[in-house]
């Protein structure tokens, strides 16, 4: 494997056929931070419309730093992980509060900001800072897996650190900004996991895995962990001018601190057919909704019981537009006219 080579192929190809993104025209490290945090786990296309409302509403750390957790979770929601969003404004204050305000410019500092791995750290290292660091997203580790036929299964660390070996080998630090960025742009435009562009991929001739017609098998899934089935049941409580409603309070939630309508939700099956035989009715709607690892069954019923008020109250409907809902939760009321 000549080092060069790919290096060489894979930078030119990037220049030509780069996607013009926001991000690529700046160095400042909060865009390039907030870029790196929306596009995890989420794609280019459904990324650009939010890195554009929170570069235009909060441009810059300042700004962020000065907004209240309500907003900042009002612009994130519908990317779902809300997590990410909550790990954001942690790692904004301790910039603030550690770092006099500034991003730092070196890995071994960015990774001790809470709310930073791996993968941002090196990323804002080599987008911002100008450091030959290496990054590796899901998109880059298709690519490697591919091109070195890495065959063992993704989320093994012995395959994260086989990956990082190859890509060492193949990396031009002095072209690392391109690299990086190219790297990722193949793995999204032509080495894609369905039915990748082989034919117009740079550095198709020496991939390992397209000689021994092995594409499709690369790379190798972790063994899926099956979603667990849950079963939500939502109260509607619909006054005249105001709707009750509930700000989630658990921690280890997976809408913390988002609005929600009041609610039951169980695991178990058994439990959830006991609550669909005492309603004795039908539902006012039902939809199901796919999380990471979660299937959600939902259900709407009519009149909140007594003994589901706790940590609810009404809110009139003007105020209920600046509040910030998941997305089965949005689907609801809108579906109730309500948003
Ligand atoms: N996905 C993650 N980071 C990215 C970037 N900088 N450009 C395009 N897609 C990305």
């Amino acid at each position: 494997m000549k080092k060069t080579s790919f290096g060489s192929k894979l930078t030119l190809w990037y220049r030509e056929h780069q996607r013009d993104l926001p991000w690529r025209n700046t160095h400042d490290p909060y865009l390039i931070w907030l870029s790196e945090i929306i596009l995890q786990q989420t794609q280019v296309k459904q990324g650009l419309p939010y890195f554009l409302k929170f570069k235009n509403t909060l441009p810059t750390i300042q700004d962020f730093y000065a907004a209240s957790e309500a907003q900042i979770l009002k612009l994130w929601e519908g990317l779902g992980y809300y997590r990410r969003a909550l790990n954001a404004i942690k790692c904004i204050q301790y910039i603030t509060t550690h770092c006099q305000g500034k991003f730092p410019s070196t890995y071994t500092e960015l990774i001790k900001i809470p709310g930073i791995g791996d993968y941002t750290a090196s990323a804002i290292a080599s987008f911002a800072f100008n450091k030959p660091e290496i990054v590796i997203d899901g998109n880059v580790k298709r690519v490697i897996t591919r091109h070195a036929l890495i065959a063992s299964p993704i989320h093994l660390t012995t395959t994260y650190k086989a990956i990082r070996t190859a890509l060492t080998e193949r990396f031009t630090p002095k072209a690392h900004y391109d690299f990086n960025q190219g790297i990722m742009e193949l793995g999204a435009l032509i080495c894609t996991p369905k039915n990748p562009h082989c034919s117009l991929c740079p550095v198709s001739t020496d991939c390992q895995a397209r000689v021994q017609n092995l594409i499709a098998d690369l790379p190798v899934k972790a063994p899926k962990s099956s979603k667990k089935n849950r079963y939500f049941h939502f109260f509607l409580d619909q006054r005249e001018d105001s709707i009750r409603l509930i700000q989630r309070q658990d921690p280890s939630d997976i809408w913390y601190q988002m609005y929600s309508l009041p609610h039951f939700s169980t695991f178990d099956p058994k439990e959830h057919h006991r609550f669909l035989k005492q309603q004795n009715k039908q539902p006012l709607y039902t939809n199901t909704h796919l999380l990471s690892h979660q299937k959600l069954y939902i259900y709407l019923w009519q009149n909140t019981p007594k003994k589901y008020h706790r940590d609810t109250s009404l809110f009139a409907y003007n105020k209920v537009h600046e509040m910030s809902f998941p997305k089965p939760i949005r689907s609801i009321l809108s579906h109730c006219s309500i948003l």
